[in-house]
């Protein structure tokens, strides 16, 4: 079977009702995203930044994966798919996909703020105060802006063996997440689903102009 690698943003779970990020006027749910993605912006309203992220993950239980989550879990059938998503929520693992790389953190974990490796699940809120088994305050399990992203050299490895190459709802702003494109070998096909695209078509690269649940499925109808 052949390698399928699908790289995803927040376009991809827009239609379970999750907002993105750069769609709102460069607010996200009402706030700059500095202000809760960032290590500075915690440092300044720590309680701020940890309510934000409690009403993201309690979102979490009020949502569901849609048609292009669906969708791209089906590809397993006729594919080696590797998902590698800058999203946050758990659609994907819901949806039933097998191999998930999250590049940006997962809103059901949380972390030492001081260890980054003390990694621990998480569906509750957390508040000032609740703090690691180092006694150390714990923070969401996102990575914030200006903040590396360790997941980044396995996601390069997965990249780099794909035969086709399926990005979906991302406006490739963000790097290095938006760099991974740049590891497919010269002849992989590339498809990007996006209904306000950040690139065009040109070559090997196919622009699909949809919302994900009818493009996902157009790329899908495409590659079989
Ligand atoms: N289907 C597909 N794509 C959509 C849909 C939809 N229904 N609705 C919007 N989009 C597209 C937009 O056109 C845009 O190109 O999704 C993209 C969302 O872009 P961003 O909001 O910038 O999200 P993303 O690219 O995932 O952001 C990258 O930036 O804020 C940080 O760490 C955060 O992971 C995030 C990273």
């Amino acid at each position: 079977m052949k390698n399928l690698v699908v790289l995803t943003g927040a376009g991809v779970s827009a239609e379970s009702g999750i907002n993105t990020f750069r769609d709102a006027g460069g607010l996200w749910e009402g706030h700059d995203v500095m202000e809760v993605a960032s290590p500075q912006g915690f440092a300044a309203q720590p309680e701020l930044v940890l309510d934000f992220y409690n009403k993201r993950r309690a979102q979490l239980k009020e949502v569901e994966p849609n048609a292009a989550h669906h969708c791209i879990a089906g590809l397993e059938r006729n594919y080696h798919v590797h998902v590698i998503t800058q999203n946050v929520d758990d659609l994907h693992e819901r949806a039933g996909s097998s191999q998930v790389l999250h590049l940006h953190g997962e809103l059901r974990k949380v972390r030492s703020s001081v260890n980054e490796h003390d990694i621990r699940y998480c569906e509750e809120d957390i508040h000032l105060g609740d703090l690691c088994d180092a006694g150390h305050q714990l923070r969401p399990h996102v990575v914030w802006f200006g903040e590396a992203v360790p997941a980044m050299d396995k996601a390069i490895a997965i990249t780099s063996k794909a035969d086709i190459l399926l990005i979906v709802g991302t406006s490739l702003q963000v790097y290095p997440a938006a760099g991974l494109k740049d590891f497919v070998s010269h002849s992989t096909p590339i498809y990007l689903v996006d209904p306000a695209p950040a690139l065009d078509s040109l070559g090997r690269l196919t622009v699909i102009k949809e919302k994900a649940g009818k493009g996902v499925q157009m790329v899908a109808d495409m590659i079989s």
